[in-house]
């Protein structure tokens, strides 16, 4: 086992180096991992402190909504052809602007956020 972010794969593997994956990435239903999982990770020896969950929210594959719904509008880090992605996101950010870091924009974030990092996550199955 190997204890870090899949972003770091290239500390560990070379490329060409895997036959055979099997994943289970997280979705984009704002499953928050270090919330629902806290007393596992302490127990674990995963986390020993508060400091500890910051980074492994950081780290995580699309973030957290609380991460980024407050951060700048974030786009898009690719394009992909015959995708609406774009479309939809700019669609979702200008839902009920009254809400503030509750509206459209925030979730809009937490799904670019999502997109970009599985785009990252594609790009590393196809390094290996
Ligand atoms: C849909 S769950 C799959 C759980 C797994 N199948 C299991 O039975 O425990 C997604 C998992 O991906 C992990 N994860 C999120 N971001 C990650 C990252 N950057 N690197 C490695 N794992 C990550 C989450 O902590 C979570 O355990």
């Amino acid at each position: 086992m190997i204890n870090d972010t899949f972003f770091n794969y290239e500390r560990y593997l070379q490329p060409g180096s895997v036959e055979l994956i099997i994943t289970s990435p997280p979705y984009l239903n704002n499953y928050h991992y270090n919330r629902n999982t806290r007393p596992h990770l302490y127990w674990l020896n995963l986390a020993h402190s508060p400091e500890d969950f910051k980074k492994l929210e950081q780290e995580n594959v699309g973030k957290y909504w609380q991460t980024v719904r407050e951060k700048e509008n974030i786009a898009l880090e690719f394009s992909l052809q015959y995708s609406d992605i774009e479309e939809k996101l700019s669609i979702l950010k200008d839902l009920n602007p009254e809400k503030g870091i509750y509206g459209g924009k925030g979730w809009a974030n937490y799904a670019a956020t999502y997109f970009n990092d599985c785009y990252k996550f594609a790009q590393v199955l196809n390094f290996l």
